[in-house]
């Protein structure tokens, strides 16, 4: 088995020990969805040609699978990707965290998924309480994000109407591309200047002091980020989904079980009919199923 050294952050950033630098080898997982002999997903690349019945995936090919369709410029050409990982009976968290509920596999997709987006969507709760951190270079995705006109990293889209952040952290003063803000309008004056202040770039998509789910996308793609990538909380993402701006979304099911209050991936309002989602794809490795769901309306065109 080739070693292959893979960068990654954890599912909880700041939170997942110190080693951010994690050795691995190729996973070991299996393609359960599309099959061998399916054609791709509409949009998405090529099935790998070592990938079908070969255990073995290379960090490149787990790129190659999660790759963002094509894209068009501006405004237009936002494509809005969630990425939650939750336990067999629903759970986002235990004891606050996502990261009892992750394990190394579901890191190394929420390292790729990273690798190939422009900007990191994150409501503010999950900020607050996962301490988040700058986005990293990774050397593993260098040539893939030059060769695609990226930042060395993604950037960082913090949501918030109160912008009750702290300025000081490392997020806003150590980015490797400067962390973005998205709220509304209306937002607390002293805040938006602090948040200037720190270097962080205020992003107004909305007309009161929150921002209008349905407006993020295209305010960020404006800016060049199309290629997005949310990583939550559960109101955030229940707000981009009631919008209908969610395209995708990447569902790592850990094979446990929590019980409790714990919230499911998504929450707010309930829609007044079910939204219909499409299997894209599903890798397996250790019991983890990484679920890949394109929303019906994308997949069908
Ligand atoms: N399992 C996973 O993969 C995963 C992933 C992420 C998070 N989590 C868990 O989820 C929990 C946090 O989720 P959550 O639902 O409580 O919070 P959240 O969605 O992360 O953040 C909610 C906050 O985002 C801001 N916000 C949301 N919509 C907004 C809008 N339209 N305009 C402006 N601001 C907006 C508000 O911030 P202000 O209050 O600043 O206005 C709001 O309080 C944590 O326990 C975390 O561990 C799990």
């Amino acid at each position: 088995m080739v070693d292959t050294i893979v960068m990654l952050v954890g599912r909880v950033p700041g939170v997942c020990g110190p080693p951010d630098v994690l050795r691995a080898t190729l996973r070991l997982m299996r393609r359960l969805f599309p099959s061998s002999s399916a054609a791709a997903a509409p949009g998405s690349a090529a099935v790998p040609a070592t990938a079908p019945g070969d255990p073995e995936w290379s960090i490149e090919e787990i790129a190659d699978e999660y790759a963002y369709p094509p894209l068009a410029e501006g405004a237009d050409g936002a494509w809005l990707r969630g990425n939650m990982v939750a336990s067999l009976d629903g759970a986002i968290s235990h004891g606050g965290r996502s990261q009892p509920l992750s394990s190394r596999s579901d890191m190394w997709i929420f390292g790729v998924l990273r690798g190939l987006a422009d900007v990191v969507v994150v409501g503010a709760q999950t900020v607050r309480l996962e301490g988040y951190r700058p986005a990293r270079a990774r050397a593993v995705f260098a040539d893939r994000r030059a060769e695609a006109g990226q930042a060395p990293a993604p950037a960082i889209a913090v949501v918030s109407a109160s912008l009750e952040l702290d300025f000081s952290a490392p997020l806003f003063t150590e980015p490797v591309v400067p962390t973005l803000v998205v709220t509304g309008e209306c937002a607390p004056d002293d805040r938006v200047e602090r948040a200037r202040a720190a270097g962080a770039e205020v992003v107004f998509a909305g007309e009161g002091d929150a921002a209008d789910p349905a407006r993020v996308p295209a305010a960020l793609a404006e800016r060049g980020l199309r290629r997005q990538l949310t990583e939550g909380g559960p109101t955030l993402l229940g707000e981009f989904a009631a919008a209908g701006v969610l395209d995708e979304l990447c569902l790592s099911l850990s094979p446990r079980v929590t019980v409790g209050e714990a919230p499911r991936a998504m929450r707010g309002p309930a829609l007044p009919e079910p939204d219909d989602f499409t299997l894209a794809g599903v890798l397996e490795e250790d019991g983890f199923l990484f679920t890949r769901y394109r929303r019906f309306r994308q997949s069908a065109e």
